[in-house]
């Protein structure tokens, strides 16, 4: 095919980072007007290629063609103005602005107000919202970001690329942050979007999101290209395979459970949001160990909230919640860490990690303080680069410097594999998972079920929170179900079938 049948073409494309090439001579052409995916594990390099395309990163070898001319992208800015937007794995929202200036940031539209020019607010305004209206993407335009969900968020991001009428956009994982509802939302967008004319380019670990949407598909594997592939003609599983290198096994195997002991008792818990309104209302439930306790639900609905004030991160307003028979509902976090509590958060980089700490650091967040770590009072850092080689090694978790590196520079599944590695290696008698497989490629959510299941054959007690019902029709012993702060329903998982689960989590049925 000659060369200016692409939008974008990438020629011999290398970019190294120390101690790793994260993308090795990748070639590869994306079509006007179709949707073309990105498919590899955590760290296999679909991010850098895609920041290379959007001016963040130069490629060290290689070339890059727009339209059939050579390009240097050479900013983000120099992108904007070849049409090319980007939305990213991780946000770049500023949270105490509204949702129009964030729109407007870095070309905000002036009008003269006597002698001086100041930003149009109420002419932005007026644009915002009918941009928003033209594509279907909802927003108030006057609403701050730190007061608006993820979803809500991830479509300013979309309306900044279209104001900036970009043509060609990047889409970085967007869905791993929706729930099921809006996930199937963003997919009707981006296909609207294919078929007013642009060119999408979608990063996903979600196979069936592939099959769903996209024309083709690319296959990474660690910084190498494997192949591009026609998705109407090949399988999920096919694409499975490629991707991780062997036959993935999609089922999750779970002997029968063997329940001990009650390790965490929480009773009538409510728990109030910043303006002082309930949103976890007078939740009882038990959790055993040997048992996997998941609690189904819509995102928003209290579950995090249930989760935080089980860590120490929230206070309860009301009730109690008793570890091992010892009443932790005024304890600290460290004395319920202490006590034997792991938390894997719903936000990893604002409460999981440190980013400007190696990994190392990381690993031993939860332990520094004790021994072998710290001797009288003294950190010893070879310890922690021991601890953190045995997990690294253990968990795969895969990074440019080994555990040296600093966590903001790692991919962002091998950041969550990171949290999941320290808190598991606690050996805690509770384990609090929230969204644990968010971001993971399928290998490693294969490798993080098993992992899941095997703590509960240990005897540990997991509370599990996630918004994927297939996760929780897969792992769970028992299933509690929120909706709207209450726990409308607890049931062995057996005795539940997925559509009556779903029909909780909606509200739709009462128990
Ligand atoms: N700024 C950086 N500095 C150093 N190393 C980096 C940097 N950015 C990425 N890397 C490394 O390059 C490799 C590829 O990372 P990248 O973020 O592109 O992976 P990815 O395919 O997007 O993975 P994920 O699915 O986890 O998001 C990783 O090993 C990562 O640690
Ligand atoms: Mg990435």
């Amino acid at each position: 095919m000659p060369a200016d049948e692409y939008i974008v073409e990438m020629r011999h494309i290398t970019k190294r980072f120390p101690g790793i090439v994260a993308n090795d001579d990748i070639s590869l052409g994306i079509k006007k007007g179709e949707i073309f995916a990105l498919l590899g594990e955590n760290g296999a390099g679909k991010s850098t290629l895609m920041s290379m395309l959007f001016g963040m990163y130069e490629p060290d070898e290689g070339e890059i063609y727009i339209r059939g001319k050579r390009e240097r992208i050479s900013s983000p800015n120099h992108a904007t103005r070849l049409n090319i937007g980007m939305v990213h794995q991780h946000f770049k929202l500023v949270s105490n602005y509204t949702i129009a200036e964030n729109i407007i940031l870095g070309i905000e539209p002036k009008k003269m107000a006597g002698l001086f020019p100041v930003v149009d607010i109420k002419g932005t305004n007026e644009k915002v919202a009918a941009l928003s209206r033209q594509y279907g993407l909802e927003v108030d335009p006057t609403a701050r970001i730190e007061n608006v969900n993820v979803s809500t968020q991830q479509r300013v991001e979309i309306l900044k690329m279209l104001y900036r009428e970009a043509e060609i956009l990047i889409f970085d994982e967007p869905t791993a942050v929706l729930t099921p509802q809006e996930i199937e939302f963003l997919l009707q967008i981006i296909r609207g979007l294919r078929d007013q004319g642009k060119t999408i380019i979608l990063i996903t670990h979600k196979l069936e999101e592939i099959k769903q949407v996209a024309d083709r598909c690319a296959i990474l594997n660690r910084g190498k290209l494997i192949d591009v592939l026609d998705v109407a003609s090949t399988t999920t599983q096919t694409m499975a395979n490629l991707m991780v290198g062997r036959e993935v096994d999609f089922t999750v195997t779970k002997s029968p459970a063997q329940f001990g002991p009650e390790v965490l008792r929480v009773e009538h818990l409510t728990v109030k949001n910043a303006d002082g309104f309930p949103v976890v209302k007078d939740v009882s439930f038990t959790v055993k160990a040997g048992e996997i306790f998941a609690i189904a639900g819509v995102s928003g609905n209290g579950q995090t909230e249930i989760a935080d004030a089980v860590a120490g991160m929230l206070p309860a307003a009301e009730g109690s919640i008793t570890m091992d028979g010892a009443d932790v509902t005024h304890a600290s976090v460290r004395e319920r860490s202490d006590l034997g509590l792991s938390y894997i958060p719903e936000d990893r980089q604002s409460v999981g990690l440190v980013l400007d700490f190696p990994l190392s650091d990381n690993l031993a967040l939860k332990n520094y303080y004790k021994p072998p770590f710290c001797q009288k009072g003294i950190l010893d850092h070879a310890a922690f680069e021991a601890y953190a080689e045995k997990l690294a090694e253990t968990y795969d978790v895969r990074s440019g410097q080994g555990v040296r590196t600093i966590t903001r520079s790692m991919s962002g599944g091998n950041q969550q594999k990171a949290i999941i590695a320290r808190e598991i290696e606690l050996s805690s008698k509770l384990m609090i998972f929230v969204q644990p497989t968010r971001g993971l490629d399928i290998g490693a959510i294969e490798n993080i079920h098993r992992q899941i299941i095997t703590e509960r054959n240990k005897g540990r007690a997991v509370l599990l929170i996630s918004l994927e019902l297939d996760e929780i029709m897969g792992l769970a012993d028992t299933i509690g179900v929120i909706f709207s702060g209450q726990m409308l329903k607890i049931a062995p998982a057996e005795t539940m079938t997925t559509n009556e689960v779903g029909q909780y989590m909606m509200g739709v049925k009462q128990a």
